[in-house]
């Protein structure tokens, strides 16, 4: 069976395309094609995803990502006569496109250049996330289902965060049984930090999260505080690393939100005020005291994400933890994350962390994400929801 992925939740514009094999239980997978254009410089000017230029920039990129996807996975085949559309379905389509006009034609020439590809399901995020950008992939999705009649699955981005903890490289597989429950996973990204409890494969209950900033955001606002590009969380473990290869003073000691409080919840915006308090203070700050506040910045971090990753393990007794979201490509906290069987003293804790470049926004996490979906009784419609939960 093959799938084809669309994300666009945020600023990352992604398809895949994957074949897989194997059942509800287990099944292996091979990477057909995985394109993801990144609109990072295109909002770097703003500090920060602007929606209405993330949707603008998914609707010129998805066209060209889609047959780029279709030539990797050899399933372009020329139709030796150009096929036309009839009337009720270009109505529909346009329907669909209403507000993405500039993708219904060139989607329209491309139905009538290209055999009907070899594609079983379509599976597309619908949230959480940014709802305009949302939008796009949506309609998108509907259209190529619509065009060539092909099953859709809407998904949410988190489990899509989730998954990725399991892909390595161009063929892997993934098995229910690799599931040991209960499982606890985090979630840190620039717009969640969410902490799961995992009884039932694919159930999901959040048993805690952010109270305001998320992990991501809060590294996307200190580095902007200390003058540094975004997104800030490759910018801000730079300068970390630095210091820890360095002194290694956590010389700004800046509190550890909601550490010691009995339950999984977290604060983040205190620590970023901390920190532009400090950098307030100090006026005209050098390079040596940028990368001491780094460094500063991310052990209070570290600390309060592994003191509550501690506490869940012990009150549920999990038996493995999965990490996702674009902060767990920050490698330091990775390799904190991997200490936790021995700092918990439980040997056969299993601990997945997505290898860097799954951890950020992808589609195959999200064709992953619709493989295991499409076992489930389907909604007949679906619309993008930016608050989407994961349950
Ligand atoms: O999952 P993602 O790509 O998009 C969302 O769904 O939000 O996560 C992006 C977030 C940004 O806030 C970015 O600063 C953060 O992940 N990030 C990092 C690192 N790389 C990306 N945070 C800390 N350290 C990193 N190395
Ligand atoms: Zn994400």
């Amino acid at each position: 069976m093959k799938i084809l992925s669309i994300e666009t939740s945020c600023d990352e514009t992604a398809i895949s395309i994957v074949s897989v094999k194997g059942s509800k239980e287990k099944a292996i997978f091979k990477v057909l094609s995985d394109i993801t254009i990144s609109q990072i410089d295109i909002h770097k000017e703003y500090g920060g995803v602007f929606p209405a230029l993330a949707k603008r920039e998914h609707s010129k990129n998805l066209m060209p990502i889609l047959k780029k996807s279709l030539l990797n996975a050899k399933l372009s085949k020329k139709l030796k006569k150009q096929k036309d559309l009839d009337k009720n379905t270009r109505r529909k389509l346009s329907k669909i496109l209403e507000r993405e006009p500039e993708i219904l034609e060139d989607l329209i020439n491309l139905y009538s250049q290209i055999q009907k590809p070899d594609i079983d399901i379509i599976a597309v995020t619908n949230g959480p996330g940014l709802e305009p950008a949302l939008w796009v992939g949506v309609n998108f999705a509907k259209a190529l289902a619509l065009l060539w009649d092909i099953k859709i699955v809407p998904n949410n981005h988190m489990e899509g965060h989730l998954f990725s903890a399991f892909i390595k490289g161009n063929n892997f597989k993934i098995k229910r049984e690799d599931f040991k429950l209960p499982a606890i996973s985090l979630l840190i990204s620039g717009g969640h930090t969410d902490i799961y409890l995992i009884k039932d494969f694919r159930k999901y209950k959040r048993i805690g999260g952010t109270r305001d900033d998320a992990v991501g955001e809060s590294y996307d606002k200190v580095a902007r505080m200390l003058g540094l590009p975004y997104p800030g969380g490759p910018a801000i473990s730079k300068l970390a690393l630095e210091e820890r290869n360095n002194q290694r003073e956590d010389k700004y000691s800046f509190p550890r939100p909601m550490i010691n409080t009995p339950d999984f919840e977290f604060s983040f915006s205190g620590l970023k005020t901390s920190v532009l308090y400090t950098i307030q203070r100090i006026k005209k700050i050098n390079a040596k005291e940028k990368r001491g506040i780094a460094y500063s910045f991310e052990q209070s971090v570290r600390d309060v994400l592994m003191k509550k990753l501690e506490k869940a393990i012990y009150k549920y007794n999990a038996r493995m933890v999965i990490f996702g979201g674009g902060v767990t490509a920050n490698r330091f906290l990775a390799t904190e994350f991997e200490k936790l069987p021995e700092i918990t003293n439980q040997k056969d804790l299993k601990v997945f962390v997505p290898n860097p470049k799954s951890s950020t926004d992808n589609a195959l996490m999200i064709a992953v994400a619709g493989y295991f979906k499409s076992f489930d009784k389907l909604p007949k419609n679906f619309k993008a929801e930016g608050n989407l939960e994961l349950k």
